[in-house]
């Protein structure tokens, strides 16, 4: 090889790869981000041309003659063709091969050059010469490694983060070893092992004749999914009753159980999707005390020709001054046209200052804050969303025209806590959230002291019953190898974590698409004034039927890449590879202050610690993600001085890229 040029350092396609890269973000199922949340997560075709332009040379696509500015055009203009054609989303194998056959020939040609001996790509396929080996230091949710893999290298991933860490086995390691069926090792849902003529056992090892086989990966978990879902199901589901329906002509049959999904429910019955709740306070009049509501905006349903939000109504009882029991009424009001709604449902509290619908009286941000930090902050349901089975659209219900008994007990549930903590040993997530000031966090001057307090007693009772069904899922297969077993068990983990995602007191109706928003729409935690609760076995956005198909799905997208990654946990200034080792390094650091991953990931921290940390004692056994070492720019960590943590975060990325430098092949390109 003459030129060992890069393609990176001399041309990318970026606007094609750019337009394919935002297609691919609207790719909702099946896709490596639905298996569980990380922040700023790069589009795989994206670092798909990273990786193949890191290792392959320019020289590849230009012609051998002709006049050299003649060659160098149509060399660019070869290279755009297929480096668009290799990064589509989700990606011709045709392709891909094609990309891998470029990238070991110009690897066997480096090995040769470097051994002095000849290297072909034959002997790299049969393993008698290492495959290039690309190392991402920050890898994060893993998508470069995930690519590099794809791309036939070896991939190591570093993260500092535990939560990243768990991700990336789940996404670079478990599908690549697990993913396909296994007829010697014992599993749920392959087939069962042969029996021999006369017979007499031909099991694999491990398995018994006759036992079930292992399916594959995917299956496996949804098989213990499913399992949970089950479980979980039958403990908390009269948490979410299915509502009468109001438009409904005929008689209703009675209810086995209140609850159940849209093919269980008879007619009559509108399905809980979403619970709609605004915080409040108390009047700060002291002849008035009336419950305030803090709630921003009321809309619910915004699109052509049909605009539904909610209105206040403020009445104090028959002419008397409000008391302290006076709270406002929500009524659905529904529109062909915005104006035809008669009121602003975006006019209600803005940046925490709230008007008191019944004297006028301001509770500004400050009392607010005071209210909630002496614990005096609660919350009023405002409106159900609902489905109506075997129809389209939501049913937008108000709270105050439904039976009690269809909304939850906040006393009731926290004894059902109580007792769940004391049989299972969980606990309510009581570690602390970082203090206030921390980047990205706005929620601790309104009094929220710990993760556990960013969830209703129905959302914490909800999410301890699944991460004490997923450790019981974990003894009952525990005939699988233990390998196998914390695999599945691990999906599992990150099945939780993703729940607590969608249901908090942070996640939102998103009126527009009528659906729900996760907690993190933004890589922050803002105050939610008015927030949206989950009906998790409903079939709004969120659920956990979705979410179990879409972790399957990811597992399935997964195990097509057949090489497994290495991955480990520690920092990017102080790598344990081996000097002079890896052929490339293609990265995507942290920058400055743009996301707090340490202090943002331990919303998902203490729920995989609940589920299966004890799996991965080495990592779950803090009390959250460790900081010190962080390459972030957070002020807050350097009392307030933003220069003193812009250099510190730069020094720490300036030794990280000399830890690249150390690990790197002499000479050779990091990008
Ligand atoms: C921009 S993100 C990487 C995102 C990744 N490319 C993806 O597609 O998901 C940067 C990552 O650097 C990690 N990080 C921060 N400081 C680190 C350190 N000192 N060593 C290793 N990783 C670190 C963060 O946890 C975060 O996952
Ligand atoms: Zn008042």
């Amino acid at each position: 090889m003459s030129d060992d040029r890069r393609l990176i350092e001399d041309y990318l396609p970026i606007e094609a790869i750019s337009a394919e890269a935002s297609r691919e973000k609207s790719v909702r199922k099946g896709h490596i981000s639905t298996l569980h949340l990380w922040w700023a997560r790069r589009p795989l075709v994206a670092c798909r041309a990273a990786v193949y332009g890191a290792l392959v040379p320019a020289s590849r696509f230009v012609p051998n003659s002709g006049g050299e500015a003649k060659r160098k055009s149509l060399g660019r203009a070869n290279a755009a063709k297929f480096v668009t054609s290799l990064c589509k989303y989700p990606g011709d194998p045709k392709v891909i091969a094609e990309a891998q056959r470029h990238i070991l020939e110009a690897h066997a040609e480096r090995l040769t050059r470097e051994t002095g001996q000849p290297v072909t790509v034959a002997d790299i396929e049969a393993g008698r010469a290492p495959r290039p080996k690309v190392l991402d230091m920050f890898a994060g949710g893993g998508a470069i490694p995930l690519e590099a893999l794809r791309l036939g290298c070896e991939a190591y991933a570093l993260d500092l983060n535990p939560v990243a860490h768990i991700i990336q086995l789940c996404t670079l390691v478990y599908p690549q070893k697990y993913g396909q069926p296994d007829p010697t090792a014992r599993g749920m849902t392959g087939p069962p092992a042969p029996l021999a003529p006369g017979g007499r056992g031909v099991g694999g090892e491990g398995v018994k004749p006759g036992e079930t086989t292992w399916g594959g990966l995917a299956k496996e978990v949804r098989y213990w999914g499913e399992w949970v879902l089950k479980k979980v199901k039958a403990e908390i589901g009269d948490l979410y009753p299915l509502i009468p329906d109001p438009a409904f002509q005929g008689k209703r049959e009675p209810l086995k159980d209140l609850f159940g999904t849209e093919e269980e429910v008879p007619p009559g019955y509108l399905v809980p999707v979403a619970y709609l709740w605004t915080r409040t306070v108390t009047c700060k009049n002291p002849t008035c005390k009336a419950v305030v509501p803090l709630v921003r905006q009321t809309w619910l349903c915004k699109k052509k020709d049909r605009y539904v939000a909610l209105k206040m109504v403020a009445k104090a009882s028959r002419g008397r001054k409000p008391t302290e029991s006076a709270r406002v009424r929500f009524e659905v009001v529904e529109a062909k046209t915005e104006k035809g709604l008669g009121f602003d449902p975006a006019g209600f509290s803005k940046a925490g200052n709230a008007t008191c619908p019944f004297c006028g009286t301001v509770a500004n941000n400050d009392y607010v804050k005071e209210e909630g930090k002496a614990g005096r902050m609660d919350t009023q349901p405002m409106a159900v969303v609902c489905t109506r089975p075997g129809a389209r659209g939501k049913v937008y219900l108000d709270a105050d025209g439904l039976d009690a008994k269809l909304l939850p007990d906040d006393d009731a549930i926290r004894h059902r806590i109580a007792a769940l903590c004391e049989r299972t040993g969980l606990t309510v997530p009581d570690e602390p959230m970082p203090k206030p000031g921390t980047l990205g966090f706005r929620v601790q001057p309104y009094g929220i002291k710990t993760w556990g307090e960013l969830f209703t007693p129905r959302q914490m009772l909800s999410l301890l019953t699944f991460a004490a069904a997923v450790r019981e899922a974990q003894k009952a297969n525990s005939g699988l190898d233990a390998e196998r077993a914390k695999a599945v068990a691990s999906y599992m983990g990150l099945f939780v974590s993703t729940m607590s995602d969608w249901n908090s007191a942070l996640a939102r109706w998103i009126c527009v698409g009528e659906k729900l928003g996760d907690t993190f729409g933004r890589q922050a935690l803002p105050m939610v004034w008015d927030f949206a609760e989950l009906g998790p076995f409903g079939n709004a956005s969120g659920n956990v039927s979705d979410r179990l198909d879409n972790t399957c799905t990811a597992i399935g997208l997964f195990s097509v890449v057949e090489l497994d990654g290495k991955e480990d946990r520690g920092s990017a200034t102080t790598q344990t590879w081996t000097a002079n080792e890896v052929d490339s390094v293609v990265t995507d650091p942290p920058y400055y202050d743009n996301v707090p991953y340490a202090d943002i990931s331990d919303f998902f921290y203490v729920w995989i610690k609940r589920s299966v940390g004890h799996l991965y004692p080495e990592h779950f056994s803090g009390q959250g993600t460790p900081k010190k070492q962080e390459a972030v720019a957070d002020a807050s960590r350097h009392g307030g001085d933003k220069r003193k943590a812009n250099t510190v975060y730069e020094g720490m990325i300036a030794q990280s890229l000399a830890e690249a430098n150390r690990v790197l092949k002499p000479g050779l390109l990091q990008s």
